[in-house]
């Protein structure tokens, strides 16, 4: 291990700043401390956002091709580092290092899209309706940035915003959660060393989000808030950054419907509902939260996914073949417990799991439950636990209003060997993705993001770099 990609205290305008206050951070497994980090409040929050401030007057003006370099300089240490970055995502999240290491490659693949389109941000020219002018198009940073992460993805929610931004030229104040500020300030230290200057990354680590969440919604310096997290917290943080009118990108909770028609081939249905459902242990907001399959294939089906389930591996996601490791704190056992319980209560049944593991009291067994209901909280609400819902249905019309009725629209499922049937539910449904015949659809040249109540604005892609640029009209007769 690189012991100098463990760091406690918070950064600030390229130096490592120690706090008064500290907090624990432990590991979910051992439930042991592993560091205690700098606990930043309003001060240190105001003093980020003022680093990130004067440097954006210089990082603003660079050239897109330093911009890029930097990035690129950044990419080629995540990627040096990897297996170290992956062993600390583990030990502060849970997730199987296997999947950490796919995440750390995931979230580097961003950086290095966002280098290549930092080269590509161009303007227009377009004629004017007298045709004495020209109309100019220029694009410009929005400015500072206040980028507010999740526990699940602690470093690739990081790299899918923070890439963007100063790819576009602007500068950032970060607040990771608190359950996992480790890789994100291991991410920080190797921006110092791929020379990104001081004060463009900020990074204050802290137990008091909204304290943060605060600072940065009441200053008239920051310019944008991106964040991903629930949507109970998205519509706070709009509330306040309507007060300075900041721009807001909001990636927030789901309830994806995954449906099974009966003309699929149903190995290949079992395999996508076991990599969209069981992914960081149910714990992302893109995965498989009602799982609808059609009536005639609904026992076949049932079947296949219990012998899966019942050999999957529960353990440290430092053991070899696990797949289901803990959940990220306690809250987060309480809440499945009461989902499956109400579940139970109005009738669903369980077919494997249904527990808390007696191995361990923060790993939930993975689960599968039938006779599912949309009366049932399980049904309507985010699981973010290792739990399948199964719903039987009868035709694509009914199904389609039940996948539709719910707030939320971040992803939905798809599994049909009907291109008619694509065609129809590509516009019916109601979400930001689809996965067609896929059940994991997250990648650096997608855009992401929702609709409804799963919030705005899409990360990645080509789309991922407007949200941090303005756009400019100059009328040049
Ligand atoms: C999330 O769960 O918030 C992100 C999942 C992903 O990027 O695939």
């Amino acid at each position: 291990m690189n012991e100098s990609l463990v760091k406690s205290r918070a950064f600030i305008n390229g130096e490592w700043v120690k706090t008064n206050k500290r907090f624990r951070v432990d590991d979910p497994f051992s439930q042991e401390l592993i560091v205690e980090v700098s606990d930043c409040g309003e001060e240190e929050a105001n003093q980020a956002i003022e680093a990130a401030h004067n440097a954006f007057q210089t990082w603003s003006k660079t050239t897109a091709q330093e911009r890029s370099d930097k990035l690129l300089a950044w990419y080629d240490l995540i990627i040096e580092n990897l297996d170290d970055l992956a062993e600390i995502l583990t030990t502060e999240q849970g997730k199987p290092l296997k999947e950490a290491k796919g995440e750390i490659q995931y979230g580097a693949n961003y950086i290095k899209w966002f280098a290549e389109e930092a080269l590509r941000i161009d303007g227009d020219i377009i004629p004017s309706p007298d045709g004495q002018k020209q109309i100019h198009v220029i694009k410009q940073p929005v400015g500072v940035v206040g980028i507010i992460t999740p526990w699940n993805f602690p470093q690739a929610m990081i790299a899918r915003k923070v890439a963007p931004a100063l790819a576009a030229g602007c500068t950032v104040v970060i607040k990771p959660a608190a359950e996992t500020p480790l890789s994100a300030l291991a991410m920080a230290e190797l921006s110092l060393q791929a020379g990104i200057p001081k004060g463009v990354i900020n990074l204050v680590p802290t137990s008091e989000a909204s304290v943060i969440g605060e600072a940065i919604t009441s200053s008239s310096k920051v310019r944008k808030i991106s964040f991903t997290g629930s949507t109970k917290v998205g519509k706070i943080l709009m509330s306040q950054a309507a007060e300075n009118v900041q721009r807001v990108t909001m990636e927030l909770g789901g309830n994806a419907p995954f449906i099974v028609f009966d003309d699929v081939d149903i190995d290949d249905a079992v395999e996508g509902i076991m990599a969209s459902k069981f992914r960081n242990s149910g714990q992302t907001c893109v995965c498989a939260n009602r799982v609808f399959i059609h009536e005639t294939i609904y026992q076949e089906i049932v079947e296949k996914l219990t012998n899966k389930v019942e050999s999957m591996k529960t353990g440290s996601g430092l053991e070899d073949d696990v797949s289901i490791t803990p959940l990220i704190n306690q809250a987060g056992i309480d809440k499945v417990k009461r989902l499956v319980q109400s579940a139970k209560d109005k009738g669903a049944k369980v077919i494997v799991g249904g527990n808390v593991s007696d191995k361990h009291n923060q790993i939930y067994e993975p689960t599968i439950l039938t006779d599912v209901s949309f009366d049932m909280d399980i049904a309507c609400e985010e699981i973010f636990g290792p739990v399948l819902s199964l719903i039987p249905f009868s035709n694509e019309e009914s199904v389609v209003e039940q996948a539709n009725a719910t707030k939320a629209g971040l992803a939905a499922y798809v599994y049909t060997d009907d291109r008619h049937r694509i065609k129809r539910l590509s516009e019916q449904i109601e979400s930001g993705m689809i996965g067609f015949n896929e059940g994991i659809i997250s990648n650096h040249m997608a855009p992401f993001g929702g609709v409804k109540e799963s919030g705005m604005g899409r990360e990645g892609s080509k789309y991922g770099i407007s949200d941090y640029l303005d756009i400019k009209y100059l009328c040049i007769k």
